[in-house]
């Protein structure tokens, strides 16, 4: 595999796990909204021994690049906000190439707003979850891909009550603010403190949070191109 595109790259954990398992010579190539993303990104793809370069950009239906042009595109746990650009995956894939997606189940995603006491019907992370899951894609990507195989990753999250318990927990709410709270850019907005509030009450209540993580991955190979 010589030419490797991710899709919503962020941090470049995936590239970074793929990379390390391509040709010497491969060029990963990440793309991602979020400028500052860059750096972390490079030194991922450094850090594996490969060549890569990022481009900032907000996916929307179309990609740049000639048809067939890339062995391997993943989009991991990002698909869900570019579901559109699905025939154009399947355009710039070689007919033998792979794609390679991830998503969270609804359950797992249901089961945080739950625990939180949080509506589902006010979050972005419901929209997200139900738009393109681990239950539903399969479906979706049947249209553009001859084979699909979906790969489960059965998972639970557990915080305890103990000090890094906790301030796991919170770390964990943290990271998912500006999706469980619309609109929330700072961890300083009054909503996203009450939210941060209800989390800590929530562990010191009931001693031990248990969360349902359940995610899986698709191998899609066969791109339909019409
Ligand atoms: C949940 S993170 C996943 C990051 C990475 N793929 C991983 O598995 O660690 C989703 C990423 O998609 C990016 N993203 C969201 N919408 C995007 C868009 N329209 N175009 C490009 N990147 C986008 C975000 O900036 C974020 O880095």
């Amino acid at each position: 595999m010589k030419r490797v595109l991710d899709l919503g790259c962020g941090f470049g954990f995936m590239t970074e796990f793929i990379a390390k398992r391509v040709a010497h010579d491969a060029e990963m190539t990440g793309v991602d909204v979020f400028p500052a993303n860059e750096k972390p990104y490079l030194d991922a793809v450094r850090s594996a021994g490969r060549r890569g370069r990022f481009i900032c950009a907000a996916l929307e239906q179309s990609l740049d690049w000639p048809d067939r042009f890339f062995d391997l595109v993943v989009a991991s746990y990002s698909l869900y906000y570019f579901r559109r650009l699905l025939p154009e995956i399947a355009r710039v894939l070689a007919p033998s190439g792979l794609f390679f997606a991830s998503a969270h189940s609804t359950r797992s995603c249901l089961d945080m707003l739950d625990s939180l006491g949080l509506s589902p019907a006010a979050t972005d992370l419901t929209l997200l979850a139900l738009g393109f899951s681990a239950e539903n894609a399969g479906d979706q990507l049947r249209e553009h891909f001859e084979q699909t195989v979906r790969i489960d990753y059965h998972n639970t999250l557990l915080f305890d009550g103990s000090p890094e318990g906790e301030a796991d927990w919170l770390a964990f709410v943290r990271f998912k603010l500006p999706l469980l709270v619309p609109a929330c850019q700072q961890e300083s907005d009054a909503a996203a403190d009450a939210v941060i509030e209800k989390a800590r009450a929530l562990l010191a209540r009931e001693g031990t949070i248990i969360l349902d993580k359940s995610d899986a991955g698709f191998r899609c190979s066969g791109a339909r191109c019409r």
